[in-house]
């Protein structure tokens, strides 16, 4: 029989419209007692200890990413109906439009200003190398092509690290205010709500994700994974954002996500989600997964072997010809 769990009320309905208002009176004050607060004070708050010379934790890092991606996620609300600026890298459907370098130049600016010293990884490519243990992971908009349709599955994505160690991490979604957090060793947060991953304890009975690359299309081998996978479990659903996928795994709503060739940029915050959220992420060899390695595995640790099986049996099968 199938156990089905109750859906978590504060959970990312992965791009579903929220019933939930914007940030309502009630909801500010409950961000305030879970000591995630608003922007403002979370920025104050840190910049404060930085002022007297404490060291700042992990804690004060997400205040500051929230604060930033929170401004980045202004920007692309405010460009969504403006008529679309599009270009292409490359020859494929690798988009980029006027949102992804607003947003990514309003993040790098205040990321310098805030910590001068950090090195800044950010997709567009104006971010900085500097000799620092700390590097922030940026995709200022992703779900780009989403983006250009007028699909609300986007998001900004924004996460620390120092050396291979993820501290802080923020996924956000403007268009629904939805925001997810984590600070290591603090657990995982969706508007200032706990989250842990699901109970889901079977691949027949999970609900999935996955994601397709936008360069080297004909390449991808993930359709016959899409296709085992689908019949092999409730569903896979294709949202066209990793981040927000990587989230929706961390709250619950999917039990489990594979993609091959993405970014750090596209994994760094959702990985830290998951695993403060008490999920696993690995490749498809179950070696702890790197960023930017070729595939990632991300679900809620109870189905990873089930999955990981399957995978490698999949991998096992000679490819199906590539249509040119
Ligand atoms: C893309 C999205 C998408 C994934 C692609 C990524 P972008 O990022 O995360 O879900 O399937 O591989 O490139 O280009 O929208 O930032
Ligand atoms: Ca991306
Ligand atoms: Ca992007």
């Amino acid at each position: 029989m199938i156990k089905w769990r109750a859906p978590s009320p504060t959970a990312p309905t992965a791009c579903v419209r929220s019933q939930a208002p914007f940030w309502s009176a009630a909801a500010r004050r409950r961000l305030f007692l879970v000591g995630e607060q608003p922007a403002l004070a979370g920025t104050l708050a840190w910049q404060d200890a930085e002022r007297r010379g404490n060291l700042l934790t992990n804690q004060n890092y997400l205040s500051a990413a929230i604060e930033i991606a929170k401004e980045a996620g202004k920007i692309l609300v405010e460009e969504l109906p403006r008529p679309l600026n599009i270009s292409y890298k490359g020859d494929e459907v690798d988009i980029v439009t006027q949102a992804d370098k607003r947003s990514e130049q309003a993040i790098v600016e205040r990321l310098n200003k805030y910590f001068p010293d950090h090195s800044v990884a950010a997709e567009e490519g104006t971010g900085k190398e500097r000799s620092s243990e700390f590097r922030w992971h940026v995709d200022p908009l992703d779900g780009t092509t989403n983006f250009a349709h007028g699909y609300p599955c986007f998001c900004v994505s924004i996460a620390l690290a120092q050396r291979d160690t993820l501290l802080a991490a923020v996924v956000f979604n403007p268009f629904y205010n939805e925001l997810s957090a984590a600070a290591r060793g603090e657990g995982a947060t969706f508007n200032g709500k706990k989250i842990s991953v699901s109970k889901i304890a079977t691949l027949s009975t999970s609900l999935l994700c996955t994601g397709f690359p936008v360069r080297n299309r004909k390449a991808s081998p993930n359709l016959q994974y899409y296709g085992d996978f689908t019949q092999r479990s409730h569903g896979v659903r294709r949202d066209g954002s990793a981040a927000l996928d990587l989230a929706a795994v961390a709250a619950g709503r999917f039990d489990g996500f594979w993609e091959f060739g993405l970014q750090k940029w596209d994994t760094a915050a959702g990985v830290l989600l998951i695993e403060e959220a008490g999920g696993k992420v690995s490749d498809f060899a179950g070696n702890p997964y790197q960023l930017g390695g070729p595939v990632v595995l991300a679900t809620n640790g109870l189905i990873h072997e089930e999955m990981r099986a399957v995978a490698l049996e999949i991998s096992r099968r000679p490819p199906t010809p590539v249509r040119h």
